[in-house]
């Protein structure tokens, strides 16, 4: 197929990405023919994905929200994936003018994207990076231009820890970002789970070892671990739909049947 113009080149238009499967769920239209098939491939499997990935949209907006309100006006949101409704510094911007946000992501298609969408804004920028490579982010100019760590921050992780493998030792990253971090800061994480999900769900995660980034999927209580010794907020590691829900009228029919949790905790 011919690279549309949005696509940078070099990027190898014959596999699925995580970021444009992700961007079909959730609405988007910078996708490929087969990263929607495979989406659709996926939808088979477990027809409550895309139910799922809007949850995890929504629940990125509801935490900007809180975390804004609550003061943090520096984000550093790690495989933020391609722009789509709500986008980070467009939530917190619209409360506090003065935020700052760094996304980082390993798909050099979100990366494009991202660096269109904010151009001519000083205050958000984007990296290309590897979050299990944390050393080089914490280290990168534009992440010291932006962020400073001796103040409170906003550690995002939504949907991305479950791309990295094991081997990558995403523990290890995670424990890295968040030790550099001031007490007062924040850290959102979302993860896909296999807990409460029918067998065909393990079908669906094969699937994904047709992108470069395959899914791992892990439990609540190795999920969990990621936090460290933060502190948790109200209602703790849950299944998304179950995390502060705002509409009441949008409940699902099997909130702990999500297929992934979601949390926030807080460096005390
Ligand atoms: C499902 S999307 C999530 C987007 C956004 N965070 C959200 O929750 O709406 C996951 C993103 O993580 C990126 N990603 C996967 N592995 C990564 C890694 N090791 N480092 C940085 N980004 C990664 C993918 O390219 C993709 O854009």
């Amino acid at each position: 197929m011919t690279r549309p113009s949005w696509a940078p080149e070099g990027i190898d238009l014959d596999r699925p990405s995580a970021s444009r499967v992700y961007d079909y769920f959730v609405g988007g239209m910078h996708n490929f023919e087969i990263d929607r098939e495979l989406a659709q491939m996926i939808e088979k499997f477990t027809p409550n994905v895309a139910e799922t990935m809007r949850a995890n949209r929504d629940l990125l907006r509801r935490c900007v929200r809180i975390l804004t309100d609550a003061g943090i006006d520096q984000f550093l949101d790690l495989g933020s994936g391609i722009p789509t409704v709500g986008n980070v510094h467009e939530v917190a911007q619209a409360r506090n003018p003065r935020a700052r946000v760094v996304y980082v992501d390993i798909d050099p298609v979100a990366v494009a994207h991202s660096q269109a969408i904010l151009d001519g804004n000083p205050l958000a920028t984007v990296i290309h990076a590897d979050m299990a490579q944390p050393d080089s982010i914490l280290d990168d100019p534009e992440v010291k231009r932006l962020l400073d760590f001796e103040r409170p921050i906003a550690v995002l992780l939504l949907g991305v820890l479950h791309f990295v493998p094991d081997e990558a030792d995403p523990a290890g990253a995670v424990a890295r970002l968040l030790e550099v971090c001031a007490p007062g800061s924040y850290v959102a994480i979302t993860h896909a789970t296999a807990d409460g999900q029918p067998a065909e769900v393990l079908e669906a995660q094969k699937l994904s070892g047709r992108t470069s980034t395959e899914i791992v999927l892990r439990g609540h209580d190795e999920i969990a671990t990621y936090f460290g010794d933060w502190t948790l907020l109200e209602p703790g590691l849950v299944q998304l739909p179950l995390w502060r829900p705002e509409n009441p009228d949008e409940a699902v029919e099997a909130p702990e049947r999500s297929g992934a949790y979601g949390g926030l905790a807080r460096k005390d």
